[in-house]
């Protein structure tokens, strides 16, 4: 693992006021990269800001929802007029809210895809045009284990992590002439508040945390350049292999 590539490198972290998010830009910043992170939680954001800065690393908050285009450009802007450019983007942010298909309303399906499917492309579609004109760039998104396979109670939530997938590999067959990787990360069960607020009847003992989520996130970015990782399924240790 190099350690090294990660220097100096600008990252933006949708998502990063707290859990996964927020785990992901303490990590990077940590190893020298500088995070800008964005949520729409000001005191969150604000916060991650604060304590990166204080562990004297560089960061940058962002106030924005990532199912506003215009406001993603913005935040977007405003990072190359900082940093003057992005090379690494993890599309983290998500929401769900988990019921049986028959109590599920319109309106939480559509927020759910729209915020999980629709705001990373929105993200992507900011993003990339400088890391194709650099040709280079990381991109990493946070689907789930909810991506791989059926899980009851969860058909939006399901689906819009399936379609993170989708785009998650054809963005990468389509991004290869510009040398720019992208990857998932499909978790189980993470302790943090989206967790906490669905499941609050499970046993979380032995879950993971969201710095098993950000080890991961530091692996997929110091990969040898010869190889990469198309998906990767992050289970805790107590769990079944997936098809098990
Ligand atoms: N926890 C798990 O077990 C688990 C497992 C697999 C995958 N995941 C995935 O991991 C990611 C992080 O989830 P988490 O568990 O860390 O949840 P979390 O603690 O609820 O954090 C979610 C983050 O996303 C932000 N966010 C939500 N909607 C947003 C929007 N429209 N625009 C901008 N930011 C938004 C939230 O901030 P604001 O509300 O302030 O905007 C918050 O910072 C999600 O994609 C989730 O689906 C979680």
């Amino acid at each position: 693992m190099n350690i090294q590539l990660l220097q100096g490198k600008v990252a933006l972290i949708t998502g990063a006021g707290r859990g996964i998010g927020k785990a992901i830009a303490l990590t990077l910043a940590q190893k020298g990269v500088r995070v800008a992170v964005l949520a729409r939680t000001a005191t969150e954001v604000q916060e991650t800001e604060s304590e990166i800065s204080n562990r004297g690393g560089e960061a940058l908050s962002l106030v924005g929802d990532i199912t506003d285009m215009n406001r993603i450009q913005e935040c977007v802007d405003g990072i190359h007029q900082k940093w003057g450019t992005i090379n690494i983007l993890i599309n983290n942010a998500g929401f769900g809210k988990f019921k049986p298909f028959e109590e599920l309303s319109l309106e939480e399906w559509k927020q759910t895809i729209d915020i999980n499917l629709t705001g990373t492309f929105i993200v992507t579609k900011a993003v990339l045009p400088d890391m194709i004109q650099q040709r280079g760039g990381s991109i990493i998104n946070i689907s789930s284990v909810s991506g791989l396979r059926p899980i009851p109670k969860q058909s939006a939530y399901c689906a819009s992590k399936h379609g993170v997938i989708g785009l998650t590999t054809t963005l990468a067959m389509e991004m290869k002439p510009y040398n720019i990787r992208v990857h998932a990360i499909c978790p189980g069960g993470v302790i943090t508040k989206l967790s906490q607020e669905n499941m609050s009847e499970r046993d979380m003992s032995d879950w993971m945390e969201p710095e098993d989520v950000a080890h991961t996130v530091v692996y997929l970015l110091t990969q040898n350049p010869r190889a990469t990782t198309d998906i990767i399924y992050l289970r805790r240790y107590g769990s079944v292999p997936l098809g098990g």
